[in-house]
């Protein structure tokens, strides 16, 4: 997804600005540009396809540094890939320049009614924006009128992060947002605006969360925001409490690679976190147990690999609180939303807090007066803020674009919420603590998962992974981890579908890896093994402990069968990554995806 970073006030805006962008590289974007003005006269605009270390090199060689200035990388939305695409857009009179995040629904009514003999130069909605605002000043307003003229004009399902800068006021930057993140950073020696804290950690650490409809003046020393009734308004600041080698890969080749070994160490500052030092449970308000325990079904509402966490955690609401859960699909339930029983709650599953799939979801429940809880990574992110209740998942930043420590956090916050409303018939702490060290066991034998990686997929263009019941579950998140970093066609799927029709797919040397961690279906699981290898397909079977049996590719240390899925994805999180980088492929920042999906 896009980025948006601004500085004023600063000595030397452009290293704050390449280095904002560098950090928001992991959300996935196809160009980058910078606009820079020292304030006197002086200023410098400079776009390019590709890297942000592509834009640094133009940028260096002009040399201009300049004392305020906006950044952007852009993920293509309106428009291909080129430099008159990429942002900042500036308008005909090169006074403004604008850059977005979002989508402007009604930009073509807006460029039929109002810029008929404007000249545009790119494909964009944001181009209409900017254009607009130059109007609106060219016709005497003043540019803070003429930004809130543009915005007014937007149509309802408009999403915009809006940072735009006017020659004419070099050293004040105009931020407006609705759906898309934006914050201020504020410091002592120049302020800033970003979609995303942790690219401006190298200016500051304290941040103002604009909401909705916000609109904000941001000078090198004062900073004013003026809320959707245009009313002066004191938002109040936080401190982002990140570790800057949080967000470094440190020895790693890969963020991916680090963040699979952390999974561990998370668990275990998960379990301290939510249970007290005899095992009693903390950090979950009374108030959202016993919202809980007044409904009679549980809705969990997530995309991708969130979406994949749900499946597993409605075992744990099923099983451990006898509370009936639907797992849906975000996009889909926001369009089609199933009839609801009279006393619905929902859980909000995201990394990032901030995927608009979900927040459509939100938005439409909360209209219903529905409760709704998140259980998000980023804290202050939309979902986290606009929903009754939050609870961390604790995972630390996850660079990544394929979800792995976020994945399992999802799990064990579910099922510790889960124990908070029903017994689990075992000590759970105890048992987390045990997770924790067999997590450990399978990271360290990360050669035998290259190895398989390298038997099983180097020349194959399709793998499969299958499982029953938990390990069904298991099985679409392995299959998502590989083919979205390999680009090997994956599906994974209910082993017993086999033959309605996926086992017409199998050829000799496919490769099938099979999750067999649930006792009930063990039997039935090996049979379809064996069908598949009767038709040529290379099997690989990753068994628990007490169903393994000689010739299974590798044996997982046993814990509680229903937190078995936390072991289970580990090797496909690793055969991932190696199937990846054997093919010299960006494991980090896989083609065409975004870290968070924040426009529909
Ligand atoms: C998973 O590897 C992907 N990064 C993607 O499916 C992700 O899980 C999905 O976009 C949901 O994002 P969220 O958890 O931030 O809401």
């Amino acid at each position: 997804m896009c980025g948006i970073v601004g500085v004023t006030g600063v000595s030397k805006a452009l290293p704050y600005l390449l280095q904002g962008l560098q950090k928001l590289e992991y959300r996935g974007y196809d160009s980058a540009g910078v606009y820079l003005t020292d304030g006197a006269g002086q200023d410098a605009f400079i776009k390019e396809k590709g890297r942000v270390s592509q834009l640094a090199a133009k940028a260096e060689k002009n040399g201009f540094e300049g004392t305020a200035g906006i950044a952007h990388t852009r993920w293509a939305t309106h428009g291909n890939v080129s430099i008159e695409n990429a942002h900042p857009q500036k308008s005909a009179d090169n006074r403004f320049y604008l850059v977005h995040n979002g989508v402007i629904e009604n930009y073509q009514e807006l460029k039929d009614i109002y810029l008929n003999n404007v000249t545009l130069v790119s494909q964009t909605d944001t181009e209409i924006a900017v254009q607009l605002v130059a109007k609106f000043a060219a016709e005497g307003m003043t540019t803070e009128a003429a930004f809130r003229k543009m915005i007014s004009l937007l149509a309802g399902n408009s999403a915009y992060g809006f940072l735009l800068i006017d020659q004419q006021e070099p050293e004040t930057l105009y931020a407006a947002k609705k759906k898309s993140p934006l914050l201020v950073g504020l410091s002592d020696h120049g302020n800033a605006v970003t979609s995303d804290a942790t690219a401006m950690i190298d200016l500051t650490k304290e941040f103002i969360d604009l909401q909705d409809g916000d609109l904000a003046i941001v000078k090198p020393d004062q900073v004013t925001i003026y809320d959707e009734q245009e009313q002066k308004v004191d938002r109040p600041s936080f401190t982002l409490t990140i570790d800057p080698e949080d967000t470094d890969k440190g020895a790693y080749p890969y963020y991916m690679l680090k963040e699979i070994d952390e999974q561990a160490v998370v668990t275990r500052k998960i379990a301290g976190h939510y249970f007290g030092e005899n095992g009693e449970l903390q950090g979950i308000g009374c108030a959202i147990t016993d919202k809980m325990a007044e409904a009679d079904r549980l809705y969990i509402v997530a995309a991708g690999t969130s979406y994949h966490a749900g499946l597993v955690g409605k075992r744990y609401f099923e099983q451990w609180a006898n509370l009936p859960t639907e797992v849906h699909i975000a996009s889909e339930f926001a369009y089609d939303q199933p009839k609801l029983s009279d006393k619905p709650f929902f859980i909000f599953l995201s990394q990032s807090g901030e995927t608009a799939d979900s927040r459509e979801v939100l938005d439409n429940i909360k209209k219903q007066g529905y409760p709704a809880l998140t259980i998000a990574n980023v804290m202050n992110s939309t979902l986290t803020r606009e929903a009754d209740f939050a609870l961390p998942l604790l995972a630390g930043p996850e660079i990544a674009v394929a979800s792995t420590k976020a994945y399992t956090a999802q799990i064990l916050v579910q099922a510790i919420l889960a124990s908070a409303l029903g017994e689990p018939g075992f000590d759970l702490k105890a048992e987390l603590a045990k997770v924790a060290v067999e997590i450990q066991a399978i990271t360290d034998e990360k050669e035998v998962f290259q190895q398989i990686a390298a038997d099983a997929l180097t020349d194959q263009r399709s793998a499969f992974y299958l499982g029953r019941g938990l390990d069904a579950a298991v099985a679409l998140e392995a299959a998502l981890k590989l083919k979205e970093i390999s680009y090997i066609q994956t599906e994974g799927f209910a082993a017993g579908e086999l033959k309605h029709g996926t086992i017409s797919l199998i050829e000799e040397g496919t490769p099938v890896f099979a999750l067999l961690t649930q006792s009930k279906t063990a039997g039935l699981l090996r049979g379809e093994v064996a069908q598949v290898a009767a038709r040529g397909a290379k099997t690989f079977i990753f068994a628990s402990k007490d169903l393994a049996k000689e010739g299974d590719a590798f044996v997982l240390p046993q814990v509680q069968e229903l937190l078995m899925p936390l072991l289970a994805v580990i090797p496909a999180q690793l055969i991932a990554y190696y199937a990846t980088l054997a093919r010299d492929l960006d494991v980090d920042r896989p083609r065409n995806l975004a870290k968070s999906v924040t426009v529909q």
